[in-house]
């Protein structure tokens, strides 16, 4: 075990725990912040998605011992009333169904959107193209996407 001192939404956390361990379990399991989740383990489905430093990373795969003095952001943290220009998207398109894929989904759009704030169809595609939605949420994803940038899509 090791001791890590992590930012998380702003806030330092203290933390004894293996090196190795995934930030997801650090997350979840020892901080108590549940709207992480956890899909498939092997960065393969983008459920975990955080923010290191306003990038978008996988916490499943992500050791702890990685993080140093980078800022962690998760969906908790993301705006402090649910107000983040893509939560207000997201619910302006009603885009989840199940909604297990979405914390992933919303926390990789909105590193997107740092990067790149107003991105084309086809860099929205590239830049989601990781973060799988079984509900086959996509078509409402991408249009949400698009509303939180500016460029809503119009029908005619
Ligand atoms: S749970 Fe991390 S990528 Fe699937
Ligand atoms: S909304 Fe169900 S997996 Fe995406």
């Amino acid at each position: 075990m090791a001791k890590y001192s992590i930012l998380v939404n702003g806030k330092k956390h203290e933390v004894d725990v293996l090196e190795d361990m995934p930030l997801l379990w650090v997350l979840r399991d020892i901080i108590g912040l549940k709207g992480t989740k956890f899909g498939c383990g092997k960065s393969l489905c983008g459920a975990c998605t955080v923010h290191l430093n306003d990038t978008a990373i996988r916490s499943c795969s992500f050791p702890v011992s990685a993080i140093g003095e980078g800022k962690i952001t998760t969906i908790e943290g993301l705006s402090e009333e649910g107000d983040h220009p893509v939560q207000e998207a997201w619910e302006k398109y009603v885009v989840p169904q199940c909604g297990y894929c979405q914390t992933g989904q919303i926390m990789n759009a909105a590193a997107l959107l740092k990067k790149n704030a107003k991105p084309s169809v086809a860099e929205i595609e590239q830049a989601m193209q990781g973060n799988l939605c079984r509900c086959g949420t996509y078509n409402r994803i991408k249009a949400a996407i698009l509303e939180a940038a500016g460029t809503p899509v119009t029908n005619g």
